[in-house]
């Protein structure tokens, strides 16, 4: 639990950019690849299509670092300036060394510092909260978050229960101090006691890479949809109303539902519970799927256009751990000049 004091600097979002692979996987192109119809998968999850990295030896590396590239252009930031970049993935290129230390190289980020931080589908959440801490405490002055994931590495195109669901894309947001705005609150909670619901079995120091777990398909993700759905329901809903409570929002107060994309269903009873309309809940679920560290800033940037300074957004997520939470925070400028 962490409430904003008001003698600390703020943490604010002060700059968005992100990236989507060209290539598009539709529901009609996975009718042909497994048992499933466009109607099941619109009609569970209100996914239509998502977006797939080609396979040309580009990663998650790539996409994070098209992302931080796009914010630095857009809002004219020099990249020597920037002191730390976490990035929240699942899928980085490599276990080690670090996906921000790759992309800290590509961008030109010379006095950055960098690490990964692994919280699945809240990953970007979580990183967020890190990066605020950093501002906070006056450690750093700008830092780099991106959520970022190639969740095609790690989907099993056979099976029809998860390969539905997954995308690639990656999203990033620059933390910068200010006295007026920025991140008020946060909850967050993990509870390891379902870690089996959603994983990568193999290729940890577990069960490291072998004949036998490529052949038994564990280098895969696996889920338990229906636990996962259910807990994702009770956990989504249940963080918003007590951050709503907490910072006493009522729910025209909260001008944006900024959620985890997962499955249209989990965030329509989320949205609900809130008692929000649906024109103040960001979706894009239908264009990129889940696209697992990314959603979150995805949204971000897809809806900046519509945020003004002052606006009151809150964040969302819910993955593997399993983890989920929630943070409060108050939009810094206005997003119309940032119109595509
Ligand atoms: N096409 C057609 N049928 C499918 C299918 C597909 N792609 N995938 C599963 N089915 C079938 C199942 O085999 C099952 O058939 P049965 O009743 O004969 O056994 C039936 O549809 C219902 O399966 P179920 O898993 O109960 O569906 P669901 O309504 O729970 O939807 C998910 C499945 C994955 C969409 C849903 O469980 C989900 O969204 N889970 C949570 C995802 C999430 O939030 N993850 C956390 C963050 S990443």
């Amino acid at each position: 639990m962490s409430t904003f004091s008001s003698t600390q600097p703020q943490a604010a979002i002060t700059a968005v950019g992100h990236f989507l692979p060209e290539r598009r996987l539709t529901n009609p192109d996975l009718e042909q690849m497994v048992e499933t119809s466009d109607e099941w998968i619109q009609s569970r999850t209100g996914i239509k299509e998502r977006r797939i990295l080609d396979d040309d030896g580009k990663a998650t590396a790539y996409m994070a670092t098209q992302a931080a590239q796009e914010l630095i252009d857009t809002h004219d930031i020099d990249p020597a300036t920037i002191d730390l970049i976490i990035v929240a993935t699942v899928t980085p290129d490599m276990l080690f060394p670090a996906t921000a230390c790759l992309v800290q190289d590509q961008i030109g980020a010379s006095s950055a510092w960098g690490f990964d931080l692994s919280a699945a589908c809240s990953g970007f959440l979580f990183a967020l909260t890190n990066g605020a801490s950093f501002i906070e405490s006056g450690r750093a002055e700008r830092v780099l978050v991106i959520g970022a994931d190639t969740m095609s590495s790690i989907t099993d195109y056979t099976d029809r229960s998860t390969c539905i669901l997954f995308g690639d894309a990656a999203g990033a947001v620059l933390l910068e101090p200010s006295d007026t705005y920025g991140l008020q609150d946060t909850v967050h909670h993990a509870d390891g006691a379902h870690a089996d619901l959603l994983k990568l079995p193999a290729g940890g120091s577990r069960r490291p890479a072998s004949h036998e777990t490529v052949d038994a398909g564990d280098h895969y993700l696996k889920q338990d949809g229906r636990p996962v759905f259910r807990h994702a329901v009770t956990g989504m809903s249940d963080v918003c109303t007590d951050i709503m409570e907490r910072n006493d929002l009522s729910g025209s107060d909260v001008d944006y539902l900024v959620p985890h994309q997962a499955n249209q269903r989990i965030i329509d009873a989320t949205a609900n519970r809130m008692g929000l309309s649906s024109d103040k809940v960001m979706m894009n679920i239908d264009r990129y799927g889940n696209t697992t560290a990314a959603t979150v800033p995805l949204c971000l940037y897809d809806w900046q256009h519509e945020l003004r300074p002052g606006h009151n957004l809150v964040l969302t997520t819910f993955g593997g751990g399993l983890t989920w939470g929630a943070s409060y925070l108050t939009w810094a400028y206005d997003g119309s000049e940032y119109a595509d």
